[in-house]
């Protein structure tokens, strides 16, 4: 599929931009991701974070509460900054390439989605008005996913003479730290302890361990030089790094090619990460890099031929949108063993934790386009059960599992319970991602293998967790809703509404597949009674739904309405986030809410309320959200489309889709905003086209917002390749792929399959 997508960026070289640049041409595969630091590196005053990251890779670190109450956390896991091998040092003629220091004529930067490589090409002239083209191509392989390359390309513009190419290995790196900001780690030692590194013929090989995990990373490189003739090379290990230095005559007008070619693997994967390693440097060394850019390409055109958005009138917002559709992929775990991270791997913000904003904002994308991907991400989950259980029994539960707020293994790695451990409703999201999956996909084996499980063990720990009340209402006590600026509250709407959901599907699921005999062995090895499923029945039936008769809204939680409301309008703009300057306690004692809440809530489970009563909380918690998380305005945007206000929805959904791309939280340095990027995708066809998939099947109610003239995007669902284009008077459902089928088109049920097209107007 011809896509040229592409995002260009000239690069200036300015201290203030290097860092945005970093993450924004991240090499990423869901395995390995590589930010765009410079391969000469920088001067020594500018700001960089020079990362290499592989997915669920980590170092346990002790986390010392200053009170040791009982059964707090008191260790966490944090993602490791793996061996360097990004660093190629180029000298022409004796002259240091350094083009952050001097000398550009002119650069650019290039991310190409469609070939799944980024460039830099650089103009650069020397002290001695020495000029040289270079032109560096980056790529983490798709297929290969332990593979990244670098093609560095040299050309001699007025001048001949000798390049010589230092190329590093440096297994000794440290993670990036900023003790002033709580998103990121306080504290920045080498967790990765070098255990053996050396030569191996042209190869050079590292393998370190982390001291307390146990996790060891193994590092692979290997060059091929083009012309080859000529050039001599050298190889040293200086003060612990491994460097392979190549010499090579240039003639003026005349290009050379370095291509280094690295591969990683660890312990937590394979037995022998070293081994592993080198099998992939081996393969892909051996075949032309034409090839596997080629396959890259191919890999490509299928992710977007299932997933590609036109969007008509506004080139940018498309631009943007596929932009977040290729960072969601490259943060996309290919097997169980991690989840994705709140930055992926573009950075180190949140010390590569997976939170709920996985299952919330991720997963429905990968659901519509490519399902296998949130079947890895689900089955991550399962793979944790045994972790979400012991946590549930450390915060003094009976029964059930409970997911951690963050983490990378499974365990909790929040330090402060009231905005971490407290947000049970990460159990509700995951408990929602599953069933959405099993609705999107009929996928009866992934639910009876994994699935029903997760839903079984995350309803009864709201079994454990909640009480009736005297009016034998359902209550949930002592949560935190998604909302960071209110903890620790009774009967949070959010929490309570999914919990009701989850309680619900996992009885009524386990109902539907009793007879199978998955489902048997299930219940026998978990014990799941009769008495049990009742109870989960009940609960979900009589759970409490605060209402408040006054203001005619769903409150957030039973004590929200009594504090005063927060001054947001006399609140100097410098104070935002509110999180980093005002203490927790401080803010909870107002109304005032760091991202969406009730109306997540009504958005997802839009019939428990009224269309009245969503409408009046829409208008409540709009003038008391400060969207200072990334993950609120998007929902905004999807609710308002629910409730009709297309003003309001496209309002929000304004720049949310441009967030990285224009640094609107100013953060973007430490990685993407992943959930952020999810959510846009929702908004424009959860929102904007209106497409839900529930028990009832398939139902689509869309309009074009002002300002776009049509949109249009493929989907899959229940083994069926359909693709909507909406327009100003009317959509188009196309079955591309696959049987008949039924859907709602604007609340009308028609059929699709006779017909492979059905229009209808708006
Ligand atoms: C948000 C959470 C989110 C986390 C990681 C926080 O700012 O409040 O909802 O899970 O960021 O993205």
């Amino acid at each position: 599929m011809q896509t040229d997508i592409k995002l260009v960026r000239n690069e200036n070289y300015d201290p203030k931009e290097l860092n945005l640049h970093e993450t924004l041409f991240c090499n990423a595969n869901g395995y390995i991701g590589i930010r765009g630091t410079l391969e000469e590196g920088v001067p020594k005053d500018f700001p960089t974070m020079r990362g290499q990251y592989l997915a669920g890779a980590y170092e346990t670190i002790p986390m010392k509460q200053a009170e040791s109450l009982c059964n707090l956390v008191e260790e966490k896991q944090t993602m490791l900054n793996i061996c360097d091998t990004q660093t190629i040092c180029l000298t022409v003629c004796k002259e240091e390439f350094m083009p952050a220091a001097g000398g550009v004529i002119d650069s650019e930067r290039i991310l190409d989605m469609e070939c799944g490589y980024t460039e830099r090409v650089t103009h650069w002239k020397s002290a001695s008005g020495k000029e040289i083209k270079v032109r560096i191509r980056r790529m983490a392989h798709f297929g290969m996913k332990e593979l990244f390359t670098i093609e560095y390309e040299v050309e001699a513009l007025n001048f001949s003479g000798e390049a010589v190419f230092d190329s590093i290995h440096d297994a000794e790196v440290a993670n990036f730290s900023d003790p002033d900001d709580p998103r990121l780690a306080d504290a920045s030692p080498c967790y990765l302890k070098v255990a053996e590194q050396g030569f191996s013929g042209s190869a050079s090989y590292s393998v370190s361990r982390a001291e307390n995990s146990g996790v060891k990373i193994a590092a692979v490189t290997e060059h091929v030089l083009d012309p080859s003739s000529g050039s001599g090379c050298m190889m040293r290990e200086e003060n612990g790094r491994l460097i392979t230095r190549l010499r090579v005559p240039v003639r003026q007008n005349e290009k050379i090619t370095v291509i280094k070619y690295a591969a990683f693997s660890d312990s937590i994967r394979e037995k022998d990460p070293k081994a592993k390693a080198m099998s992939v440097l081996k393969e892909a060394k051996n075949r032309p890099i034409e090839e596997l850019y080629d396959e890259q390409k191919k890999y490509l055109s299928k992710f977007f031929e299932r997933s590609l958005m036109t969007i008509e009138g506004d080139n940018e917002l498309e631009d943007a949108v596929r932009f977040n559709m290729y960072e969601m992929l490259c943060a996309a775990p290919h097997d169980d063993r991690s989840g994705i991270a709140a930055k992926g791997l573009s950075g180190e913000g949140y010390e590569g934790h997976f939170f709920w904003d996985t299952e919330m904002y991720v997963v429905p994308f990968f659901l519509l386009t490519e399902p296998s991907l949130a079947k890895n991400i689900l089955s991550f989950r399962y793979a944790t059960l045994p972790e979400a259980r012991e946590n549930a029994a450390l915060l003094g539960h009976k029964k059930g599992a409970l997911y951690p707020w963050r983490t990378i293994t499974g365990r909790e790695c929040s330090g402060y319970f009231p905005s971490g451990s407290a947000a049970y409703h990460i159990n509700g999201a995951i408990a929602y991602a599953v069933i959405q999956y099993y609705l999107t996909t009929y996928d009866e084996d992934f639910l009876l293998e994994k699935g029903l499980e997760i839903l079984i063990e995350t309803a009864r720990l709201w079994l454990d967790t909640g009480v009736y009340d005297r009016q034998g209402r359902f209550c949930i006590h002592e949560v935190t809703g998604p909302d960071e600026y209110t903890c620790m509250v009774n009967n949070n709407y959010y929490t309570n509404a999914s919990a009701k959901h989850n309680l619900s599907f996992a009885a009524s699921l386990f109902e539907k597949f009793r007879n199978d005999e998955r489902a048997v062995r299930l219940a026998d090895r978990i014990s799941v009674t009769d008495d049990e499923i009742g109870k989960m029945k009940k609960a979900a039936e009589h759970m409490y739904l605060p209402y408040d008769s006054d203001y005619g809204i769903n409150p957030q939680d039973d004590s929200f309405l009594e504090k005063p409301v927060w001054d947001l309008a006399a609140t100097p703009k410098e104070k935002f986030p509110l999180l980093l300057h005002y203490h927790p306690l401080h803010l909870y004692r107002y109304q005032v809410c760091k991202q969406a809440d009730t109306v997540l809530a009504h958005f997802l489970f839009p019939s428990l309320e009224t269309k009245e009563t969503m409408e009046k909380s829409f208008r409540y918690y709009e003038k008391i959200t400060t969207h200072d998380s990334s993950l609120s305005t998007c929902v905004f945007s999807m609710t308002a489309s629910m409730l009709g206000l297309k003003d309001e929805a496209l309002s929000y959904f304004g720049d949310s889709a441009k967030l990285d791309l224009m640094n609107r939280h100013e953060n973007t340095k430490d990685g993407v905003h992943t959930a952020n990027m999810g959510g846009c995708y929702m908004a424009i066809v959860n929102g904007f086209a209106g497409l839900r998939i529930t028990e009832d099947g398939l139902s689509i109610d869309p309009y074009v917002p002002e300002g776009l003239k049509s949109y249009s995007f493929p989907f899959s669902y229940r083994g069926r390749n359909l693709r909507l284009t909406v327009e100003k008077d009317t959509a188009v459902l196309e079955l591309i792929e696959g049987e008949a089928l039924e859907f709602s088109a604007g609340g009308k049920k028609v059929e699709l399959g006779k017909e492979k097209q059905w229009k209808w107007k708006l």
